[in-house]
């Protein structure tokens, strides 16, 4: 670890207080003006340090960047590895990458600011500007087959529900199968990924890939988008009062706890709005009508076909029907 990772870890620890030069490089056990050029390299950074006439270093209370030290403060489990990029391709990318090049173990995630190619399911692309979202991608080694990696999906939406009500104080709903919605727009995108033996079928390793919205600039977002995505917060100002990093850290700590969990919520089913509607359902590019009965304990969706026919669907595109007035 670096000098200036040390102090950016020390510093986001102590966020708001006044830290000496002197006893910071006594506990680094460097000089006073390596101190001072760490903490000059963090500025120019973008980091809010204050000297004051004490000659202390103070980070900001509003300090609010993203980076693998502040993040991992709020870990649980430290063994990951935590990368944090400024743009990215698609973190699911970067992740799938890591976890079979370095092999990096369950837990470790990539985190971005922005991504010029984020992927959305069915590879649609998913808009994923600079500073109003977070993007990020977790690996996970389950053991099992890929026939029960409906879990993975269903236990990354509960993380980003209950992380989101911990840390931000609101309760998403979640659309069957892995999108959380809020004030009836969606603000929450899942891609879950796995890469599998191809004889026994086990899985070696998957990436759960999650694009979450603080807001949304309407401005840019794009026309088709408009109506559809919203985020947690009206503006930007006051998204910009959530701690990204503690946010990132409580939702990979959820994460971890309900794949550990291996079961699908009560919360997954009792947040799910789609039980108990009429829908549409989108299968190879067609569209019909039924009525969707119950998220089954298993995590699939049991419907009704317009024929009376009943089935359990493990994954799909479906939507609210509009009712007729
Ligand atoms: C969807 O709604 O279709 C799924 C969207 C998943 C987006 C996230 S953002 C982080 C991760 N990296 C990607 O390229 N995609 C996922």
């Amino acid at each position: 670890m670096t000098v200036k990772s040390r102090i950016l870890e020390i510093l986001e620890r102590k966020k708001g207080q006044v830290l000496s030069g002197e006893a910071l490089a006594e506990e680094l056990g460097c000089t006073r003006a390596a101190v001072w050029k760490a903490v000059k390299s963090l500025r120019e950074e973008g980091y809010s340090i204050e000297a004051g006439s004490n000659r202390g270093y103070t980070l900001c209370p509003g300090s609010n960047l993203l980076s693998q030290e502040a993040i991992r403060l709020h870990l649980k489990n430290k063994t990951g590895s935590v990368r944090v990029c400024r743009e990215v391709s698609s973190t699911n990318q970067e992740a799938k990458r890591a976890a079979l090049e370095e092999n990096a173990p369950a837990g470790s995630l990539v985190v971005a600011n922005s991504q010029s190619a984020g992927r959305g399911r069915r590879g649609r692309y998913f808009y994923s500007p600079e500073k109003s979202g977070l993007y990020m991608s977790v690996i996970l080694r389950p053991e099992g087959k890929l026939s029960d990696s409906l879990v993975l999906t269903t236990s990354a939406a509960v993380a980003v529900y209950r992380a989101v009500e911990k840390i931000c104080g609101i309760s998403l709903e979640i659309k069957w199968v892995n999108d959380l919605y809020f004030q009836g727009k969606k603000v929450c995108g899942i891609l879950t990924e796995a890469v599998t033996d191809f004889e026994s079928g086990d899985i070696e390793f998957a990436v759960v890939g999650i694009g979450l919205n603080l807001y949304v600039e309407k401005e840019t977002l794009p026309k088709e988008l408009l109506g559809i995505v919203g985020g947690l917060y009206s503006g930007k100002e006051e998204a910009g009062k959530v701690d990204k990093n503690l946010l990132i850290g409580e939702i990979v700590n959820c994460l971890m706890e309900e794949a550990e969990r291996n079961e699908i919520s009560e919360i997954y089913i009792e947040r799910n709005f789609i039980p108990g509607n009429k829908i549409l359902i989108c299968e190879e590019n067609k569209i019909r009508e039924a009525y969707a009965e119950k998220i089954c304990s298993d995590g699939r969706l049991l419907i009704r076909e317009k024929n009376g026919e009943k089935r359990a669907l493990s994954y799909g595109e479906v939507s609210l029907k509009m009712q007729e007035k």
